[in-house]
């Protein structure tokens, strides 16, 4: 039997797949699929303080091996997700789940974590300070290590349980970022959320999205997110969870031996809803097939000499 457990800031997970935030809902449409226990974690959709319609449609196009999204954090806002989701949540998962919340200033990241922080099934909370699809707000504050600090230190004053600092790849260097949410007293790093792209409706002469540009993710990211924990790897202390382009247990082995403890599925599960579901069940087959009798042995691995 190999063991494919790992543990992220104190929580042990029965196995380190979670599908990512904005792919996966509250859980919701994917628990009739399948039972949502045999998940490590998940992530569940962006939260901001107020509702959010999100943009304009079109918000999503296709490109070769992968997607863009202009989605704009569509979401019923933190009270509606206490009340409501968070109930629904408790019925269908059994382990603790990966808020993630959004904002438009220091204020609403503080206002919604210091909230979330009081809910028991909530076991980590991932601050996105990487949404490339909203304006004033979102992505300004991970492009700046400044402001990525500041935003963590004033979060984590107002909670108590671990703090992961997502981080957008739409800068030149992830690592100074990444340490400065370490400085500021981050539990962990997510990385990373979409690069910034754009298509052009070839008739109409205009921009494909509503929005202009939106988020690239799916298989064609996975080459720049794996490069990207690994750099962040070597920089921090603090565990990782790595996210972009994974779409098979070959890719979850390679994200971890690069630096991630845990990592996150989120195009591929638009693409297939059994993505994360048939990663976890492939897992066991993959890792005997390597030769890894635990994956919590072979996080950073390629780092080795
Ligand atoms: C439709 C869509 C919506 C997303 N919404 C969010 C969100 O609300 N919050 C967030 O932190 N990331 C969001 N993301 C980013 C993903 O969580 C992930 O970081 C990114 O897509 C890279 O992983 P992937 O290539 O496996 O999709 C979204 C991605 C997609 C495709």
């Amino acid at each position: 039997m190999v063991n494919t457990e790992v543990t992220l800031s104190g929580l042990m997970l029965s196995n380190p797949v979670i599908p990512a935030s904005g792919t996966f809902g509250y859980g919701r449409e994917f628990s009739e699929l399948y039972d949502l226990d045999i998940l490590g974690s998940f992530s569940f959709k962006g939260t901001t303080k107020e509702p959010r319609t999100g943009n304009q449609a079109p918000r999503i196009a296709e490109t070769e091996g992968g997607m863009l999204n202009a989605v704009g954090l569509q979401n019923p806002g933190i009270h509606e997700v206490i009340d409501r989701e968070i109930p629904f949540i408790r019925e269908v998962f059994h382990k603790p789940v990966i808020a993630n919340i959004s904002g438009f200033s220091e204020e609403e990241y503080v206002y919604c974590c210091s909230l979330i922080d009081k809910v028991p099934e909530v076991g980590i909370i991932e601050v996105n300070i990487s949404c490339p699809n909203v304006h004033n707000g979102g992505m300004s504050f991970g492009t700046d290590p400044k402001s990525a600090k500041r935003v963590t230190e004033a979060v984590k004053r107002v909670t108590t349980k671990p703090v992961y600092m997502k981080l957008t790849p739409n800068v030149t260097d992830i690592a100074s970022i990444a340490k400065a949410c370490e400085e500021g007293g981050a539990d962990g790093i997510s990385l990373i959320n979409t690069l910034l792209a754009m298509r052009i409706d070839l008739k109409k002469r205009k921009p494909l999205l509503a929005n202009r540009t939106g988020g690239l993710s799916g298989g064609a990211i996975f080459p720049v997110a794996l490069r990207m924990v690994y750099d962040v790897y070597e920089a921090v202390k603090i565990p990782i969870i790595g996210m972009g382009g994974i779409s098979s247990a070959e890719d979850v082995i390679e994200m971890m031996l690069a630096g991630a403890t845990a990592v996150e599925i989120g195009a591929a599960n638009l693409v297939d809803p059994y993505a994360s579901r048939d990663i976890i069940r492939q897992l066991p087959f993959t890792m005997k097939k390597l030769g890894i009798d635990s994956l919590s042995e072979i996080i950073g691995g390629a780092h080795n000499g």
